[in-house]
């Protein structure tokens, strides 16, 4: 039995803050935002929820389908409205999906997690699964803190991916984590982000590199034969770095952190999700997906895009 993603969709909040805006309050400038991270801008606002449920609703419309023939979501976060319940269970309720709900916090790596093991759950009674990567970072931002500010955001992107004949969605992964750095990003509760921003960022072009190299050993290809990366989002700087190390034109990558910021589990998704919508992928591309984030935690996958044939019903 073979799989396809068939469906994407993303979500941002309303409300843009610039880097003048920020500016305007902390000591810093737009110039140094952009030459030291790449961002212009960040959305900021609304609950995890909402943003899930709007990509969510978005995804199950472009697959074509119904909520209530979704079988499961997976919800990727680290920013749960809640403690209970888990967030998913209000984004369950608030799209009239079927069968169960089920959070996942991987930090910025959550979104390949959750698809990973939302793509060994498919099964006979889960033939399709809603996968949402969504975060508000910004309520656990010191917005005084230059720091973090200028990083941190809130936004969603999801994708249904369910089982269909004659295509193999999910060629190779890699998921790790070195919990002996969870110290370097943490956030307690009540409190904000803490991040030794230099080692965080040493350690992320290592770790997305590694876990990039070992996801396409096993899938059995080279970073020439990848159409499209899709990084996580979180400085350009990281992903140049990246590139340069693994072999892939700046050209066949999904950007969209200049105007989103960091937006954790969201961010994979939502680069996903716009450049389907840009029409950069094709049946038959092959696609690394790569994240990093707090744990440290990494994730990659190489996938096929393609769509296969539908089961019957
Ligand atoms: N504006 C102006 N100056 C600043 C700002 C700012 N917003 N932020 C820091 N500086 C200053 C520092 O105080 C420092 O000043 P000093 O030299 O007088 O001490 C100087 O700029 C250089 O600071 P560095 O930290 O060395 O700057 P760097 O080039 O490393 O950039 C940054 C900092 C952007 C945070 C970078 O290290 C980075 O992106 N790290 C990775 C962060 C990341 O990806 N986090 C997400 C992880 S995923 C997750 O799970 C959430």
């Amino acid at each position: 039995m073979g799989a396809a993603i068939t469906g994407v969709g993303a979500a941002l909040p309303d409300k843009i803050v610039t880097n003048a805006d920020l500016a305007a309050g902390l000591d810093t400038s737009d110039e140094w935002i952009v030459e030291r991270t790449g961002i212009r801008q960040r959305h900021i606002g609304g609950t995890t929820c909402e943003l899930a449920v709007e990509a969510g609703r978005r995804a199950i419309a472009s697959a074509g389908v119904e909520p209530g023939e979704i079988d499961l979501v997976l919800l990727a976060t680290t920013t749960p409205d809640q403690t209970v319940p888990a967030t998913s269970a209000r984004v369950h309720h608030a799209l009239g999906l079927s069968g169960g709900a089920l959070d996942l916090n991987a930090a910025c790596s959550g979104f390949v997690y959750a698809f990973v093991a939302a793509h060994a759950m498919l099964g006979p009674w889960q033939r399709r699964i809603l996968v949402i990567g969504s975060d508000t970072l910004s309520p656990i931002t010191d917005q005084d803190d230059r720091g973090t500010a200028v990083l941190f955001a809130d936004g969603a992107g999801a994708v249904v991916i369910e089982q269909v004949e004659g295509h193999e969605l999910l060629l190779g992964a890699d998921l790790g984590v070195d919990g002996s750095q969870a110290g370097i990003l943490y956030c307690d509760h009540g409190g904000y982000l803490y991040m030794e921003g230099r080692e965080v960022f040493r350690r992320a072009v290592r770790a997305t590199v590694d876990s990039s190299k070992r996801a396409m050993e096993r899938a059995g290809v080279q970073s020439s034969d990848i159409a499209l990366f899709v990084p996580h989002q979180a400085n350009l700087r990281i992903v140049e770095a990246v590139n340069e190390r693994i072999g892939i034109d700046i050209d066949h990558c999904a950007l969209c952190l200049e105007r989103t910021g960091n937006t954790s589990s969201g961010s994979i998704p939502l680069a996903l999700a716009e450049a389907v919508e840009a029409d950069r992928l094709h049946e038959g591309d092959l696609v690394l997906l790569s994240g990093f984030g707090a744990g440290m935690t990494w994730a990659s996958a190489v996938i096929r895009w393609g769509r296969g044939t539908a089961l019957a019903a």
